[in-house]
C-alpha cells in the first residue's frame, strides 16, 4: 500500500510535539523515524508510546561500534519494539553480522517479528573529498555499492540511499533488497528544498527504485501535516 511507503522523520523538540505528530497524522501515514535528538531527548518510553499508538517505528540511531556492542545495542532497540534499526555498514563485515543475528535473536526470544535491518553506506553529508579524508579512495558511488554488496552478504535486509543512488543499488542488490531514501521534495513534497542538496519527487524516488521515503520537513513543519502527508500519498497511489 503506498501509505506504507511514507516514512515521516519525527526531527521535533520533544516528546509531546512526538506524540501530538504521531496522533494527527494516524490513519495517514504510520511510518515515523525517531532520529537521535528526540531519542537522546525522550528515550524508549517515547518508541514504546509510538508503537502502543500502532506506528512502525524506525529507530534511527545508526549503531557503529565493536560488534558485541552492536549486538547489544540492537537487542536493546529490539525490546522497544521498533520496526526498523539501522547501523553503519564502515562498522564492518563482523559488526553488521552480529547486528543481523543480534535483532533475530532478541526478536525470537521476545516473540516479536524481527525488525528490518539498514545500513547506512556513506553519509549524504559527504563528497568524494571528504571520503578520501577518511582513507578511502574510491569515488562515492562505487564505494556506496561496495557497502550495500557488503550489507547483503552480512545478511541486513536493506540501505539508506540518496535518491541518486538508487538505481545501481537496486542493479547491484536486486528486487527484493530494501532501500529508504531520505532527500525528497518537489510535486506532492513542496518545493522547499531547506538543506537537501539533490532531491527528488516522492512518486519519481518510488519508480527509480526505493521501497521507503523518509520526509521530514515537507510534512512536519507544514500548516497541517495531514493534508501534506495526505498528498505525498495521493502522489503515490495515483503514479503507479
Ligand atoms: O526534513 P527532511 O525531509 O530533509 O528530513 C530528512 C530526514 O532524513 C532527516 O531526519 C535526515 O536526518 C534524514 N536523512 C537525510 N539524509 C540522509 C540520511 C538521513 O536527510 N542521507
Amino acid at each position: 500500500m503506498s501509505a506504507d511507503r511514507l516514512l515521516v522523520a519525527l526531527d521535533v523538540e520533544s516528546g509531546a510535539r512526538a506524540l501530538q505528530l504521531a496522533d494527527a497524522l494516524k490513519g495517514v501515514a504510520d511510518g515515523l523515524k525517531v532520529g537521535s535528538r528526540l531519542f537522546t531527548l525522550e528515550g524508549p518510553p517515547l518508541v514504546k508510546a509510538l508503537v502502543a499508538r500502532g506506528a512502525r517505528v524506525f529507530l534511527d540511531l545508526k549503531f557503529h561500534d565493536i560488534p558485541n556492542t552492536v549486538a547489544q545495542a540492537v537487542d536493546a532497540a529490539v525490546q522497544t519494539g521498533a520496526w526498523m534499526i539501522d547501523v553503519h555498514a564502515s562498522g564492518g563485515s563482523a559488526m553488521m553480522q552480529a547486528a543481523a543475528k543480534a535483532a533475530r535473536d532478541a526478536a525470537a526470544r521476545t516473540g516479536r517479528t524481527p525488525p528490518l535491518m539498514i545500513a547506512i553506506t556513506v553519509l549524504t553529508s559527504m563528497d568524494d573529498a571528504a571520503l578520501r579524508e577518511t582513507g578511502v579512495e574510491r569515488a562515492l558511488l562505487p564505494q556506496v555499492v561496495a557497502l550495500a554488496r557488503a550489507a547483503q552478504a552480512a545478511g541486513l535486509d536493506g540501505v539508506v540511499s540518496s535518491p541518486h543512488e538508487i538505481a545501481s543499488i537496486r542493479e547491484a542488490c536486486g528486487a527484493g533488497f530494501t532501500i529508504v531514501t531520505p532527500g525528497i521534495r518537489g510535486a506532492a513534497a513542496g518545493a522547499e528544498k531547506n538543506d537537501q542538496m539533490r532531491t527528488m519527487g516522492p512518486a519519481e524516488a518510488i519508480r527509480a527504485g526505493a521501497s521507503y521515503l523518509v520526509v521530514g520537513r515537507p510534512i512536519i513543519a507544514a500548516p497541517d501535516p495531514r493534508v501534506a502527508a495526505q498528498r505525498i500519498v495521493e502522489e503515490l497511489t495515483t503514479s503507479r
